[in-house]
């Protein structure tokens, strides 16, 4: 997710912005770079160089001009193309007087760019950013103001953004506008300053205003005025700001990990954005694998760590029901010293959050060894698994920065069922109605999850009420057995707590000797295709005195009169369902840990990146 940083007015404009930029790294970034108007023309600084980026931008705009026009600035999270300074903003028209940054994806950028180029436009940079700016340019040529050329632009534009424009012939002003990305204004002394979040504003000013979707900015200096789409007039609201810097950075929550968990939605949807072409065909940019080597795969690994590893468990079942191969799924660290079988029609998938952990990668390399095609999917654009794949998915989460995945996590499962539909659609063992179905509903799934984020009063009821326990069993079956693993898996990390995580079903065979008044058997019981089973399961575990959490499709009184204490959830297709039924065990684990009196954000012993074995 990329910074943004705007200013118009201000005497010495680029301290200002490597300021605000230096606000927003907490973000994460891979490269940045400033334009402002200076003498008529548009000046321009741009580096690339990871978490250097903002310190080799500070070298190259040392001794830059100086002057009260607009200026912006801008952080980069490589989505398309790579972190390269080419692609990094601000981007330029052909005539060099148009500048632009942006938050978010154009999902129509291939086309406008075909369109752009046969009307003889050079487009330099491997972004879907830059087509907006080309665009621009045309109205612009044609007499339309920076304003009216950014509001037809953005009507043309589909997908998810927040932008800034400026123009050498408007010298003092700056456009921003925003759909689904945030996008804040600020007013202070004679200055008008615009920001992808509170953070990179709070230094200058309090006085700051929210933009609403498809609602467009014009800042001049001390002034700002905001426009809908259609150019009708809108009073933007004040925000109230009672929290410092630090908060902020955290979008005013308590930690990363709560600020991570209300980002999913938006994971969820940027993950599954671009993804349906024209003719109702599965598009995966970075894919690179051709269709004929794909419809020649007999047989899927699947290999993972962590909670990468449990997104990997559901989409076996995914996989294997949509696609009808066999999906194998195998802890990274074992995989590679097993002699497992591959050959060239395996399709050996990583999935690996930060793309750098190294059990993972050594897989992955171990599999290309034996002559597999080799699969990455990321969250990190050109992180090592990504260069070293065959093709890429790319995970659309933003970077995370508590250790424990949250966002990255769900926006794995659905890019993993996007992977199993697309294969479904290649090989033709899935209708192309069916295909749609499910993509409909994957579509849902990101307000079901914001629905399920609602609901964290009641999940902390009951926390309140485990307080005293310290042994937890999670118990799930078909697609809630991956989802009981990682309730499992995330109480260890954050609370500390002992938590086994079971396949309800194998409960008879040894850990029901465990169950006794006092544990805890948190179980998922929405409705898969073995709820029934799973029931029963749960009333084995009832009679020997566990004390029991269930999770329960909304209404589903069978469910909840097994249980002492419900978490009630959305309901969805079961094979998409554990990512709506994965937030309240994260909400479990966040609650019991704030409970016990330690920070979500900072588990002992435990690494967000792991680089040894
Ligand atoms: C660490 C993190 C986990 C993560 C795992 C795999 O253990 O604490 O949250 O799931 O690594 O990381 P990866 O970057 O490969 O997804």
């Amino acid at each position: 997710m990329c910074g943004i940083i705007g200013v118009t007015g201000e005497a010495d404009a680029i301290p200002l912005l490597l300021g605000a930029l230096h606000q927003l790294e907490y973000r994460g970034y891979d490269s940045a770079g400033v334009a402002m108007v200076v003498d008529g023309s548009v000046w321009r600084a741009r580096a690339a160089g990871g978490t250097n980026s903002v310190a080799a931008l500070a070298e190259l705009t040392a001794g830059a001009p100086t002057g009260h026009a607009a200026a912006i600035g801008h952080t980069r999270w490589a989505t398309h193309g790579s972190p390269t300074a080419e692609n990094a903003h601000p981007h330029l028209d052909c005539t060099g007087r148009l500048a632009i940054i942006h938050n978010g994806i154009i999902e129509n950028h291939a086309v406008l760019r075909v369109e752009l180029e046969a009307a003889g436009h050079t487009i330099t940079s491997g972004t879907d950013t830059e087509v907006m700016v080309h665009l621009v340019e045309a109205e612009v040529a044609g007499g339309a103001t920076l304003e009216e050329a950014t509001r037809t632009m953005l009507r043309r534009v589909r997908g998810a953004f927040s932008i800034a424009v400026i123009s050498a012939d408007e010298p003092d002003t700056i456009v921003a506008a925003r759909r689904s990305t945030p996008l804040v204004l600020g007013l202070h002394d004679g200055m008008a300053l615009l920001a992808s979040d509170i953070p990179a504003l709070i230094e200058h000013t309090r006085q700051v205003y929210a933009l609403a979707d498809d609602e467009l900015a014009v800042l001049t200096p001390g002034a700002l005025r905001v426009v809908t789409l259609a150019g009708e007039p809108v009073e933007p609201q004040q925000l109230k700001i009672t929290y410092d810097l630090q908060a902020a950075q955290r979008g005013g929550y308590e930690d990363f990990m709560s600020k991570e968990m209300h980002e999913q939605p938006q994971a969820v949807a940027d993950t599954l954005l671009d993804r349906r072409g024209g003719h109702g065909e599965l598009v995966l940019d970075e894919m690179r694998l051709r269709p004929g080597e794909l419809r020649d795969i007999d047989k899927v690994f699947i290999v993972a760590c962590g909670s990468s590893y449990h997104a990997a468990m559901v989409a076996k079942y995914a996989i294997e029901h949509w696609v009808k191969l066999p999906v194998e799924v195998d802890i990274a660290s074992e995989f590679r010293y097993r002699d497992p079988v591959l050959n060239s029609r395996t399709l050996c998938v990583g999935v690996s959050q930060s793309g750098e952990t190294l059990d993972t990668s050594e897989a992955l390399r171990e599999a290309k060894r034996l002559g597999a095609k080799v699969l990455t999917v990321t969250n990190v654009v050109d992180s090592s698994m990504a260069r070293a794949a065959d093709g890429v998915l790319y995970t659309r989460a933003g970077p995370e920065i508590g250790v424990a995945s949250t966002k990255c996590h769900l926006a794995q499962i659905v890019a993993l069922e996007v992977l199993g539909l697309y294969l479904a659609q290649l090989l033709g063992t899935q209708p192309p109605a069916a295909i749609d179905e499910i993509l409909d509903a994957m579509e849902v799934l990101p307000s079901l999850v914001t629905e399920a984020l609602g609901r964290a009063g009641d999940v902390d009821d009951v926390a309140a009420k485990l307080t005293d326990a310290r042994d937890f069993f999670f118990l799930g079956r078909h697609v809630g057995y991956p989802v009981a693993l990682e309730g499992a898996l995330k109480l260890k990390e954050i609370a500390y707590l002992r938590a086994e995580g079971y396949p309800a079903g194998e409960l008879k065979h040894g850990p029901i000797a465990l169950i006794e008044p006092g544990a805890v058997v948190v179980g998922v019981a929405t409705r898969n295709p073995l709820w029934e089973k799973m029931l029963s399961n749960i009333a084995e575990v009832r009679s020997r005195g566990a004390t029991v959490v269930l999770l329960a499709d909304d209404g589903d009184e069978e469910s909840a009169a097994e249980a002492d204490h419900v978490l009630w959830v959305p309901p969805t297709f079961p094979l998409i369902s554990p990512v709506v039924d994965v937030v309240p065990m994260q909400q479990l684990a966040y609650r019991l840990a704030r409970l016990h009196g330690h920070d979500p954000d900072r588990p002992r012993n435990l690494a967000k990146t792991v680089t040894v074995e």
